[in-house]
């Protein structure tokens, strides 16, 4: 069937409730299928931080996609998904956004769109996965505080842009990548995310845990990797274990 893009006043966190339907056999979720929510109550970022908007302030929404062949044929996934948010960005006259490995999405060196992406377990062979998508439509600085600076695409284009424009061109632009990212990974894409890469040959500083070192952004590996150099020479690590900052 069609993919079905559903649009809801309310909910704790379109993530959260897309988990829930993959989870209850009576929803029968296809490729591709989008819940956008108005207002989320519980929007979440990784390591249970809040992802925070005033009512319709930001696009949030949810993505359900499905991989036969398990986690393995997910890396790069979230890297894959930022490119789609730039794709997007370009319909609205914007060529300079950038990507922050692994999953936020920058704008003037400010944080515009973030990306959160689960797993629902893994019934037989196949990873049900949620991409959800946090993207600043408008969120005042001066109004509103996140934690940390961050963008919006109505101070950016300087008038607020049509919401369902917006949706209609993330969407679309994650219903083109992601078939091709099925079918041949993420090694195609790599240099596309490489040109994109904030931080590109720059100091960054890594937190892991309690330890916090620096070294210099080398790019990626085809698994979506971040290398980073160090006195010690090149080493590689996966979303989820790290936390990366400028230097
Ligand atoms: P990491 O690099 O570890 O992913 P992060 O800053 O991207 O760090 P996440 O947990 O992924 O952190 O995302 C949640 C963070 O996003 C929050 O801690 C908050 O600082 C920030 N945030 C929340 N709402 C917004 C928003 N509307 N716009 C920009 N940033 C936001
Ligand atoms: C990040 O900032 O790094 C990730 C933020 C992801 C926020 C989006 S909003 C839609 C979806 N539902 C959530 O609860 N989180 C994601």
């Amino acid at each position: 069937r069609l993919s079905v893009v559903e649009v809801e006043s309310v909910v704790p966190s379109t993530n959260t409730e897309l988990k829930k339907r993959i989870v209850n056999a009576r929803h029968n979720m296809a490729d591709g299928d989008v819940l956008i929510a108005e207002i989320q109550t519980a929007g979440r970022g990784r390591h249970g931080r809040p992802w925070l908007a005033p009512a319709g302030g930001s696009l949030t929404l949810s993505m359900y996609w499905s991989f036969p062949d398990g986690y393995q044929s997910m890396a790069g996934l979230s890297l894959l998904v930022g490119i789609a948010v730039c794709e997007a960005l370009k319909e609205f006259g914007i060529d300079d956004a950038q990507l922050k490995w692994p999953n936020d999405v920058y704008l003037q060196g400010k944080k515009l769109a973030g990306i959160l992406i689960e797993v629902e377990g893994q019934i037989g062979a196949t990873a049900h996965c949620v991409i959800g998508i946090g993207l600043n439509i408008c969120v005042p600085d001066n109004q509103y505080d996140v934690g940390q600076p961050h963008s919006d695409l109505a101070s950016f284009l300087g008038q607020l842009p049509d919401r369902n424009a917006v949706a209609a061109a993330v969407i679309g632009s994650l219903w083109e990548l992601l078939p091709k990212f099925t079918q041949r990974g993420f090694e195609p894409f790599v240099p596309v995310w490489q040109a994109l890469d904030l931080y590109a040959d720059k100091t960054i500083v890594l937190q892991m845990g309690e330890k916090r070192f620096s070294g210099i952004d080398r790019g990626i590996d085809v698994s979506g990797a971040l290398l980073v150099e160090t006195a010690d020479g090149i080493s590689r690590f996966h979303g989820g274990e790290v936390s990366l900052r400028g230097g």
